[in-house]
């Protein structure tokens, strides 16, 4: 089985996922923002794979650096295309389902298959930007009284002072298990 594990990471949690399927898998691990600039690893040399395994972190919701993997879906029918989205939320039910609906259409959603594995947060290691947007939610959960404020609200207040790390090695264990699945 020939694989590869392409990957978006602004602060290593996502990274640290894709060494370890990759890892697993035997397959090849290229960065995003490689991908398209080095040679073999443009979106038509893909199909060249059996399997294609895309990850991001997830920022409000959306799958970072999606946008530029998506258009090698077409060229993908066929092969075993997966996703997993790395954000800072626990592993609820319900939370794939909702990165799946508010990522892909219909049509999309046949053609791939999302995990999602729960990465963790280093404010210190944000860009200005990502620095900026986290101040306004950590103001505007501050705002709410204490008592009023969820447990994941607290958590993730506690968690601007010093960062925390929720990635397991066995939270891989489903996804590698498909990608090595006959279809
Ligand atoms: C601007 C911003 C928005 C975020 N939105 C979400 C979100 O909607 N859901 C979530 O679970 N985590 C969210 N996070 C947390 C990141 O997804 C999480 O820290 C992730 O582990 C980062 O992975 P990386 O280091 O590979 O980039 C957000 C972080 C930032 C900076």
């Amino acid at each position: 089985m020939k694989a590869i594990v392409i990957y978006t990471s602004t602060t290593g949690f996502t990274k640290k996922y894709a060494e370890w399927i990759a890892a697993d898998l035997g397959a090849e691990l290229a960065e995003a923002r490689d991908f398209s600039k080095a040679k073999g690893l443009r979106p038509e040399a893909l199909p060249a794979y059996d399997v294609v395994i895309y990850g991001g972190s997830l920022h409000a919701i959306g799958i970072r650096g999606l946008a530029k993997f998506k258009p090698s879906l077409p060229a993908l029918a066929g092969k075993k295309v997966i996703v997993f989205a790395v954000g800072a939320a626990p592993d609820r039910k319900g939370v794939p389902e909702e990165v799946l609906a508010a990522n892909f259409s219909p049509e999309e959603r046949s053609r791939i298959r999302l995990f999602y594995l729960r990465g963790g947060f280093d404010y210190a290691k944000l860009g200005l930007v990502d620095k900026f947007l986290m101040t306004l939610l950590k103001l505007k959960m501050k705002n709410r009284r204490e008592d009023e404020r969820s447990p994941d609200e607290r958590g993730m207040l506690a968690s601007y002072a010093r960062p925390v790390d929720f990635t397991k090695r066995a939270n891989i264990d489903e996804l590698v298990a498909y990608a090595k699945a006959e279809i």
